[in-house]
């Protein structure tokens, strides 16, 4: 098991709870991308890759009603999660159109084209060797079939909810975590970089684009989130004394901050190609 496929099982529950709502109306785009080249009335197979908890897989069955759909995903915690919503969010004749598979990016179990579209939101940052994977997305792809995926962007934009966050854990002189910083090393440069690595492995009619992803978080709920997601390991270390204490500190400089202060806006880039 790899380190990511580990922390992602870790974070499967809380994943669904706090992650998965802040990239979903980004990550559905993808499918608008996918509806004006993949007739919606005709079966049609579907792979999803890194599906998580089943965001793209589950709005897919919705609009393209005759197709089959596959999620695969490295972390088995997060198959369980889809499978979970899949259960309870699903008529039973949706269910029956969709599987669920443990799968890392680069080492798909299927045959050679085995599906006529391809889509993935906010998974191709992840994995150790994006041409690889791109390759073998390829290759289960039948010839012509589409590929259309979004991801993040490299930037440095700032976000005054988690500054003012970091303030505080300053202020409070909590140490630096001895953990690992989330590994932002695969986040795409450029649209342009994005093309070029999909034409160099086969795709054509490759077209890739900056967008943007907008979020307003809750600002009575986000120290809520920090502590139970976006920054549990750092919770987690502090004793129980602290832990209050920052809780506290936070939540005060948090609210006094305007609710524009919680909106959250990234680059994203947005990628649309097909099997030569
Ligand atoms: C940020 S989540 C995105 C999940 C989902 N696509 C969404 O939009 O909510 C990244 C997902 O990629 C999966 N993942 C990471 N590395 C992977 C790999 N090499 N192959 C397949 N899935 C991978 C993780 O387990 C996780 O479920």
């Amino acid at each position: 098991m790899s380190a990511i496929s580990d922390r992602y099982d870790r974070a499967a529950a809380r994943y669904q709870k706090w992650w998965a709502p802040v990239l979903e109306e980004t990550a559905v785009r993808v499918l608008d991308r996918l509806a004006g080249k993949l007739p919606l009335d005709e079966p049609q197979r579907i792979v999803d890759i890194g599906t998580g908890t089943g965001t793209l897989v589950l709005e897919a069955l919705r609009r393209w009603p005759q197709s089959s759909l596959t999620g695969t995903d490295a972390s088995s915690g997060m198959i369980v999660g889809a499978r979970e919503r899949a259960r309870t969010e699903l008529a039973q004749a949706d269910q029956e159109r969709l599987s669920l598979v443990v799968a890392e990016a680069d080492r798909l179990p299927f045959a050679d084209a085995s599906f006529d579209a391809a889509v993935s939101s906010f998974v191709f940052q992840l994995v150790p060797d994006r041409a690889a994977a791109f390759r073998e997305v390829r290759r289960v792809l039948r010839p012509g079939g589409l590929l259309v995926f979004v991801t993040w962007m490299l930037s440095d934009i700032r976000f005054a909810a988690d500054e003012a966050f970091f303030d505080v854990v300053d202020e409070l002189r909590i140490p630096d975590q001895d953990g690992p910083e989330e590994d932002r090393t695969g986040d795409l440069v450029s649209p342009r970089s994005a093309a070029d690595q999909l034409r160099r492995v086969g795709y054509r009619d490759v077209s890739a684009a900056q967008e943007w992803l907008e979020y307003r978080f809750d600002r009575v709920a986000y120290v809520d989130f920090l502590e139970e997601y976006g920054e549990s390991d750092l919770f987690r270390s502090l004793e129980p004394r602290m832990r209050r204490r920052l809780r506290q500190r936070a939540t005060e400089r948090l609210e006094s901050l305007p609710a524009t202060d919680f909106d959250w806006r990234v680059p994203v880039v947005m990628a649309v190609a097909r099997r030569g």
